[in-house]
């Protein structure tokens, strides 16, 4: 298979992925912020329970894992590729090793990982991962981005994708402006704007085939602390025409992050984003999908509790959120989804 058809198959088929990549120190962030104390057994314990929840196979098509996860067994004593495998989940990996403060640029970050990348893209894909990942974090707020920390995570991206390609994995390229803060819609819009430039620039310089790699960005939104925060439709509305404005044709698939947003919030905006991209006019040239994690993992988490007994009723809620998530990419989804059970 190229690299084109595995993308196409992640992207192209009307289902979303599913990061399931946090790394050791956010995944026990998230077990302890539901009262657990973390350690390996628990982590293993809640990626057993996403990957072998019932149907999920329905919603997404490729699932990101992380090193912890790749080299392990479910409870079953499959491998957490072949429990994927079986489900008709393509599975990933996050390459990166973590954004870290970048010397020079006080508040901002750079992710580290390019040293050794291209041995360890070369397990991974013996493994049978079929695409990998990079997360850029880019700060916003007063004097920042800098172009500086700009161009350092877009060069990074670029080196991240060629060496994928060259290991026949599809490149997923994240930079991801962090949506915490309280910029308005249309600090976003800029930033987003300049950011993607960077990167492309970055990828055609680096000989990236862009056939062959999938876009992870921020949807264009206020930040979670802005005061004003904007309609819906006008979230949808900034993020289409930034991304017909920056991201070049011949791009795979563009599979959104969710950034902190409730899942209701996530597929809401996603379905309201699809709709405008089918329109004449306003249509894109590659397809629209998902690629969530908090967004579906947050209310399975919270019922899961770290407890046996409540594993059904969490997978229950994962594949609810899964299944909206897919809805909004069908033209689906509406708030009543949300009344009903999975
Ligand atoms: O790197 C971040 C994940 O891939 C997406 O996470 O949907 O919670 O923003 P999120």
């Amino acid at each position: 298979m190229t690299l084109s058809d595995i993308a196409r198959k992640l992207v192209g088929q009307r289902k979303g992925l599913l990061a399931m990549d946090e790394s050791t120190t956010t995944c026990n962030r998230r077990l302890e912020s539901i009262g657990l104390l973390p350690n390996a057994e628990l982590r293993r314990d809640w990626r057993d329970l996403i990957v072998s929840t019932p149907n999920l196979g329905r919603c997404i098509s490729g699932a990101i894992l992380v090193d912890e996860t790749i080299r392990e067994t479910a409870r079953d004593g499959r491998s957490f590729v072949a429990v994927l495998e079986e489900a008709g989940i393509i599975p990933g990996i996050k390459v990166d090793l973590g954004a870290e403060e970048m010397a020079a640029f006080p508040g901002e970050k750079i992710t580290e990982g390019l040293d050794g990348l291209r041995g360890r893209l070369a397990d991974y894909a013996v493994l049978g991962t079929r695409f990998a990942k990079w997360r850029a974090v880019i700060s916003v707020g007063k004097d920042l981005p800098s172009r500086g920390a700009i161009e350092a995570n877009a060069h990074a991206l670029a080196r991240f994708a060629a060496l994928c390609q060259e290991a026949g994995l599809v490149p997923i390229v994240e930079p991801e402006l962090l949506m915490t803060g309280d910029d308005t819609l249309e600090d976003c819009d800029r930033t987003t704007e300049l950011v993607l430039r960077t990167v492309f620039e970055q990828l055609r310089v680096g000989r990236v085939a862009l056939d062959g790699l999938i876009l992870k960005p921020n949807m264009v939104s206020p930040g979670l602390k802005c005061p004003i925060q904007t309609p819906v439709e006008a979230v949808a509305q900034a993020t289409v025409q930034c991304l017909l404005r920056t991201v070049p044709a011949d791009v795979a698939g563009v599979a959104f992050l969710s950034g902190g947003q409730t899942g209701e919030l996530a597929s809401a905006r996603l379905m309201a984003i699809n709709r405008i991209a089918s329109r004449p006019g306003s249509s894109t040239p590659w397809p629209l999908t998902f690629s969530f994690a908090r967004a579906i993992q947050w209310p399975a988490l919270q019922i899961w509790a770290g407890r046996d007994e409540n594993v059904w009723r969490a997978q229950v809620a994962l594949f609810k959120r899964a299944n909206c998530s897919r809805a909004a990419l069908i033209g689906e989804y509406d708030a009543e989804m949300e009344l009903r059970s999975a």
